[in-house]
C-alpha cells in the first residue's frame, strides 16, 4: 500500500517513518519547503531519539521520501493521514481546526481511486464527519471513506512506543476502510498488541479520553503530594502503594512541577470546551486543568519558602526548561511560568538545558542567562532548582555542585534523588516533592 502523510510535525514524521520501517511505501509531505529541503539532507525539524537513524534508513531503502507536491503523492496513494496541528484557540479553548479543514480540501481535489483518509491528528467528536463533507463537497465524485487512527506517542519515546502500542484505535464503519487499516497494522496483531475497531466518532473521543484521564492522574498525585509535606508522608511510597493496584497502575503517578507539552494542556481544555457543547460538562477535567495551572505559580511559592521567602537578589540556577526529558519542546512547560515569576520577584536566573535552549528564548519572557553548561549555570549561585528530569541532572555530584556554587540549596522538583541521603548531606539543604 501507498501512503501519504500530510504534515511532518513530530506526529507525521515519526508514524510515517515507522510505517515505512514496517515496509510500506510512505511519502511525508509538508508546504513547508524549508522543512521538505532539510529532510532531504537528514536534518530533523524535531529532536526526537533514534528518528534521523530511521529516516535515514528508510529513505535509503527506498520506502520514504519527502515532497511539497501533495497533489502528486495523494493521487497515487490508497491511504492519506492528515497528521497537521490543531493549536489551542486561546480566546474559545476550542481547538483550532483550520489547517485539518485546509488538508481535507486539497486531499479532495487530488483523490483519484479509491482512497481512505485517516485523521491522525487530535480532533474533536465530530471533525470525521466534516471531513466527508468538505471531500464530498469539493470533489462530488471521489471515491473514498474518512477514518480516525489516533495517536497515543509520547515524545521521547516515540519509536518505541509506536512499535510496542498499548492498543492501535481504529474508528471506521466503511468495510473497506477497515480492511485496508487491518491490514496496515497487521504486524502489530500478528505481535500480540490489541488492534480494536469501532465507530469513528468513538475512536475520536477515545484520544481525548485518553489524555485528559492521564492529566487527571498526574494532578492527583501532585495534590497528594502537597498533602503528603503537610502529614509528614512520602508520596513516592504513596504513589507506590497505590500504583501496586493493578485496578491503578504504577505509571503517570510521579510528582512533578504541574504537566506540559503540546498535548495535555491543549486536549484538556479542548475536551471541557466539547463537553460544554455537547451539555454534558466534565468538572473533573475542568478543576484539573485549573489545578495544573495553580501549580507551576505554587512551585514559585515553594522555591521562595526554600530562600526563607525572598528571592529577590538571589542567584538562582534552573537545570531543565523543556516540558519533560528527551525532547526540545518547550511548549506549555513549567518553565515558563515559573521562570519570569522567579525574574519577576528579583531573582537573577541563569539557565541550562541539554535541548530547549533555542525555544526557551522565544518562549520564556524573561531576561534571563542562557548558559552552554550546567556547570556555568551553578557558579556562584545562591541555590539550583531541577526543573526536567535529564539524565544528566540524575547524578550531580553533591560535592561538585557545592564547589560551584556559593549557596547551598538544592531544589529537585522531579524527586530525581534519595531525600534520605539528600537530607542527611549537611553541606546542602534539599527540598523536593511530597517527601
Ligand atoms: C502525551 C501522552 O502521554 C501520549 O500518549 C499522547 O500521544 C501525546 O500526549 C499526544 O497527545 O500527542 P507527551 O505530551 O509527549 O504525551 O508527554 P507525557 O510523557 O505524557 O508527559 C506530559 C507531561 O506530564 C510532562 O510535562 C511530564 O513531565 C508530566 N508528567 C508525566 C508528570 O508530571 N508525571 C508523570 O507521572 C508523568
Amino acid at each position: 500500500m501507498n501512503i501519504t502523510m500530510i504534515g511532518t510535525g513530530y506526529v507525521g514524521l515519526v508514524t510515517g517513518t515507522c510505517f515505512a520501517e514496517k515496509g510500506f511505501n510512505v511519502t511525508c509531505v509538508d508546504l513547508n519547503e524549508d522543512k521538505i529541503n532539510k529532510l532531504h539532507n537528514n536534518i530533523m525539524p524535531i529532536y526526537e531519539p533514534g528518528l534521523d537513524k530511521l529516516v535515514e534508513k528508510n529513505v535509503a531503502d527506498n520506502r520514504l521520501s519527502f515532497t511539497t507536491d501533495l497533489k502528486s503523492a495523494v493521487s497515487k496513494s490508497d491511504l492519506v493521514f492528515i497528521c497537521v496541528g490543531t493549536p489551542e484557540n486561546k480566546e474559545t479553548g476550542h481547538a483550532d481546526m483550520k489547517y485539518v479543514y485546509g488538508a481535507a480540501k486539497e486531499i479532495g481535489e487530488a483523490l483519484q481511486g479509491f482512497t481512505v483518509i485517516v485523521d491522525k491528528s487530535t480532533v474533536p467528536v465530530g471533525t470525521g464527519d466534516a471531513v466527508e463533507k468538505i471531500i464530498k463537497e469539493t470533489n462530488p465524485n471521489a471515491d473514498f471513506a474518512v477514518a480516525s487512527n489516533p495517536e497515543f506517542l509520547r515524545e521521547g519515546s516515540a519509536i518505541s512506543d509506536f512499535l510496542n502500542p498499548d492498543r492501535v484505535v481504529v474508528g471506521t464503519d466503511n468495510e473497506k476502510a477497515k480492511s485496508m487499516l487491518a491490514n496496515l497494522y497487521k504486524w502489530a496483531s500478528d505481535e500480540g498488541f490489541s488492534v480494536m475497531f469501532t465507530a469513528r466518532r468513538t475512536a475520536e473521543l477515545i484520544k481525548y479520553a485518553a489524555n485528559a484521564f492521564l492529566a487527571m492522574k498526574i494532578t492527583y498525585i501532585n495534590e497528594i503530594a502537597d498533602l503528603c509535606e503537610n502529614v509528614e508522608a512520602n508520596v513516592e511510597d504513596v504513589a507506590l502503594g497505590i500504583g501496586l493496584d493493578s485496578r491503578i497502575g504504577k505509571k503517570f503517578l510521579q510528582a512533578g512541577p504541574g504537566y506540559g507539552g503540546s498535548c495535555f494542556p491543549k486536549d484538556t481544555m479542548a475536551l471541557v470546551r466539547t463537553s460544554e457543547q455537547f451539555n454534558s460538562p466534565i468538572k473533573l477535567i475542568q478543576k484539573t486543568t485549573e489545578l495544573n495551572e495553580a501549580r507551576k505559580l505554587n512551585m514559585v511559592g515553594k522555591i521562595k519558602k526554600a530562600f526563607n521567602g525572598d528571592v529577590k537578589g538571589k542567584d538562582i540556577a534552573i537545570l531543565g526548561l523543556t516540558f519533560k526529558a528527551n525532547t526540545d519542546d518547550m511548549r506549555e512547560s513549567c518553565s515558563t511560568v515559573i521562570i519570569p515569576e522567579l525574574a519577576k520577584l528579583g531573582a537573577n536566573i541563569k539557565a541550562y538545558d541539554p535541548q530547549g535552549m533555542e525555544e526557551a528564548k522565544h518562549l520564556i519572557k524573561a531576561d534571563i542567562t542562557y548558559c552552554d553548561s550546567k556547570e556555568e549555570a551553578l557558579k556562584n549561585a545562591d541555590g539550583l532548582v531541577i526543573l526536567t528530569e535529564w539524565d544528566e541532572f540524575k547524578n550531580l555530584s553533591v560535592k561538585e555542585v557545592t564547589d560551584l556554587m556559593k549557596g547551598n540549596l538544592f531544589i529537585d522538583l522531579r524527586n530525581l534523588y534519595d531525600d534520605k541521603i539528600m537530607k542527611q548531606d549537611s553541606k546542602i539543604k534539599y527540598v523536593s516533592l511530597g517527601r
